[in-house]
């Protein structure tokens, strides 16, 4: 594509033009110029069952031919379709309510709403503030960032943003204090993301953070939100992120994988004991025009098919473990990586300027950005993200389809990407 057509498209106009892609196809981004691009960051941590999945292409097809736009509190065949492969093969015991949004920030807007409207409707109209984590991301909506504490997404919106109660990151105990200093009674929910994503790489909590959370919760009454959208629908080796600590939620939201990438699609999922009184006061949530489309959904139960009859979920874990393997063995010892972290295929790098000191490169650096760059030359696509006290870090995500050849591409090109970025990064 002639660079300034592709310059045209960036909505704030970009130095250099963005990456053109022609096509995708399994594990790989195809550029227009006939190069590739492994999708090793699946996306934004997406694409679970690959590209170009001739299955998923036919119902989407077959959808767009019976039904195009239906409101979203009427129903079809395949909206009531997804509800039942989701209560009968993903989501946890007693999980019996689904609603379906457009992506993540959405549906962290809506479970944001649920809980709020869950208190006022068995008659506790107080509670309404949801505590966050210091270190987090819950989407880019106002009602995200307001729960979530992104700092490099959050800035300059401070003034307009609710200012939700914040507990550190990583130690339950501040949640404890955070709820007497609150006082309980003024709470709703508490939201966190089982395995930290773009705000912190991969960063697993310690053992006993997520089982002294929900204690805190059950006994203060507070909803617990687990914030399930990329950690959900099988990326970090189980169906659900938050599996690994042994909880029960009582709100999952969850999108990304849902659908695979294939279309826009986000959900939040509940139990009958959020929702009941909710429909017992006669109450309702507002929808978004196109929440829940058929397509949407016609799409995620084929890609929720292809991850059961394949085995898929098991394979990120399979797959996580290796690339794991081969990520300490290559990297373990790299001046510039502090840490790697994470479970299944959802792996991250934390990158410092000295791992010694653990001294971060300056923020104006960009340095995750600028390793993300260099990558893409390796033709490796990483994710770059980082917040507060991780300053870099590059997730990697890779469709549950990457094979050992894929994963051996994905670690032989890290090393010599840090080292471009850090050596670019000193001049
Ligand atoms: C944990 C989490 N919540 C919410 C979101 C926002 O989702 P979306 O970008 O689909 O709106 C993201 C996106 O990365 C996420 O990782």
């Amino acid at each position: 594509m002639d660079p300034s057509r592709a310059a045209s498209f960036p909505f704030i106009p970009t130095e250099s033009p963005p990456v053109v892609i022609d096509r995708t196809e399994g594990v790989w981004l195809i550029r227009d110029d006939g190069t590739r691009i492994l999708d090793a960051g699946g996306g934004a941590i997406v694409s679970n069952i690959g590209h170009g999945r001739p299955e998923v292409v036919e119902a989407a097809a077959r959808a767009l031919g019976t039904i195009d736009y239906v409101l979203p509190v009427w129903t079809t065949e395949n909206r009531v379709a997804l509800v039942e492969e989701l209560t009968e093969h993903w989501l946890p015991a007693r999980f019996t309510r689904a609603s379906f949004f457009c992506g993540g920030s959405e549906s962290v807007d809506a479970a944001v709403r649920v809980a709020r409207t869950h208190h006022l409707a068995a008659g506790r109209p107080e509670r309404w503030k949801v505590i966050g984590r210091d270190v987090s991301y819950h989407g880019s909506t106002l009602s995200g960032l307001s729960v979530g504490n992104h700092d490099r997404r959050r800035a300059g919106f401070d003034p307009m943003l609710t200012d939700h109660p914040k507990s550190d990151w990583l130690d339950p105990e501040s949640l404890a204090k955070v709820i007497e200093r609150e006082d309980a009674n003024t709470i709703a929910a508490f939201i966190g993301e089982p395995i930290n994503g773009a705000s912190a790489g991969a960063m697993v909590p310690p053992d006993g953070y997520w089982p002294a959370v929900e204690e805190v919760c059950r006994a203060n009454d507070i909803l617990l939100i687990v914030d399930e959208v990329m950690t959900g629908f099988g990326r970090t080796g189980l169906n659900w992120g938050h599996e690994h600590f042994g909880i029960t939620p009582d709100i999952i939201v969850a999108g990304k994988g849902l659908s695979g990438g294939y279309t826009p699609m986000g959900g939040v999922y509940s139990t009958d004991a959020v929702v009941d009184p909710i429909a017992a006061a006669g109450m309702g949530m507002m929808y978004f025009t196109f929440s829940g489309a058929d397509l949407g959904c016609a799409v995620s139960v084929e890609v929720l098919r292809i991850m059961r009859e394949e085995g898929l979920v098991e394979r990120s874990a399979v797959m996580g473990a290796r690339l794991r393997q081969r990520l300490d063995e290559q990297l373990g010892g790299h001046p510039n990586v502090s840490d790697i972290r994470g479970l299944g295929l959802m792996q991250g790098l934390e990158l410092v300027r000295d791992r010694e000191t653990g001294e971060d490169f300056p923020r104006s650096v960009d340095f995750a950005a600028k390793a993300a760059a260099e990558a893409i030359k390796q033709g490796v696509w990483l994710y770059p993200c980082g917040s507060g006290p991780v300053s870099d870090a590059l997730l990697i995500g890779p469709p549950f389809t990457i094979t050992d050849e894929h994963n051996d591409l994905i670690v032989d090109g890290a090393k010599p990407t840090i080292d471009a970025a850090a050596a670019s990064a000193s001049v």
